[in-house]
């Protein structure tokens, strides 16, 4: 079974055929980044005008690089949240109109879900129970997935999320958006040198970051950072520490088989290294491409929202604020 899947959630506007929810026939994806790179974050407003002028030349692309024709297709899939709203609603709206066009079948799918279920494009056998490490710009979340659609949210963060807070480090430092991959770049050349504080956050799988941001800004501030690669490769230790050590403690505490990584944050190479060598179970990781945000993720996760009878009609809505349990 083919999918169509149709992603508008922030600034990427992405679309992908995948097969059986595990072969990538085609995975375009239109980044905004430069645009929004002079303001220095996210404009929504612009952000939805360019989904607006990119949405149907992505779809024609990744339906030419897949060779196939509306007829081929099993259904589509597109992100309905969480995420801008503006944004949202042009991938929705969009999906509505060729599913009602060409008479296919619409779910709607949760970006988070999604994000998860790039695990599945790797032809990965994933054992369940497994624990999930979301990491992205707007979620850190901790989840115990026990089948298909099935999530027990174990804990998630008390303010800034992972990639928000690599985001504003950045900033802090200068060193551009966005700040996740500045972030990395920087700390190559850095030696984690200066103290920055954990916030363990002890007896719950919640995390915190932005302590660590603000005890960045004060050492700025005080003109105590002489080197900003030292001080990148710092903050990227940090909250990889945090991350790594409440990750790997969850799974003592559930009998879990596996851990996926996903989300943004995911394709640091640290945090991937790092996991990998603390756990005591796989841990399985998406290629990086299929770490930040794309289509194929959410055609993945629509064939099994598919399998499982998920179809929704077309008064499907964005739900900006969606979570994933
Ligand atoms: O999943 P994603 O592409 O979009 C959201 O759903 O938010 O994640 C974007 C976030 C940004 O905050 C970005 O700075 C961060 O992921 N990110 C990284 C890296 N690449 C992207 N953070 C740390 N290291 C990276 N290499
Ligand atoms: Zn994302």
């Amino acid at each position: 079974m083919k999918i169509l899947g149709i992603e508008t959630s922030c600034d990427e506007t992405a679309a992908a055929v995948v097969e059986d929810g595990a072969k990538i026939l085609s995975n375009q994806i239109a980044s905004q980044v430069e645009i929004h790179a002079r303001h220095g974050g996210i404009v929504p407003e612009v952000a939805s005008r360019q989904h607006t002028l990119a949405i149907i030349p992505i779809i024609e692309q990744a339906m030419a690089e897949a060779k196939a024709t509306w007829g081929d297709l099993g259904g589509i899939a597109v992100t309905i949240g969480p995420g801008l709203a503006g944004s949202l609603l042009v991938g929705v709206n969009v999906a509505k109109a060729i599913a009602l066009a060409q008479g296919l079948p619409i779910t709607g799918v949760n970006h988070l879900e999604g994000h998860l279920y790039a695990n599945w494009l790797a032809n990965n056998t994933i054992d369940f129970p497994v624990i999930c490490l979301i990491v992205s710009g707007g979620h850190s979340d901790l989840v115990l997935m026990r089948g298909h659609g099935d999530y027990v949210l174990l804990g998630r963060t008390r303010d800034d999320a992972a990639g928000e807070a690599f985001d504003k480090a950045a900033r802090i430092l200068g060193l551009g958006y966005p700040g996740g991959p500045a972030i990395e770049q920087a700390a190559r050349s850095g030696q984690a040198s200066l103290q920055l504080p954990r916030a363990w956050l002890k007896g719950t799988s919640d995390f915190s970051f932005s302590g660590v941001k603000t005890a960045l800004l004060r050492l700025v501030e005080g003109g105590r950072v002489s080197n900003k690669a030292d001080a990148a490769a710092s903050f990227q230790e940090a909250v990889i520490d945090v991350l790594v050590t409440k990750t790997v403690a969850a799974t003592g505490e559930y009998r879990v088989k596996q851990i996926l990584l996903a989300g943004g944050v995911a394709s640091n190479e640290l945090l991937r290294q790092s996991l990998v060598q603390s756990s005591p179970i796989p841990v399985l990781v998406p290629e990086p491409v299929l770490c930040t945000d794309n289509a194929a993720m959410i055609a993945a996760c629509g064939y099994y929202r598919f399998r499982a009878g998920k179809v929704d009609g077309l008064d499907l809505d964005v739900i900006p604020s969606l979570r994933l349990a």
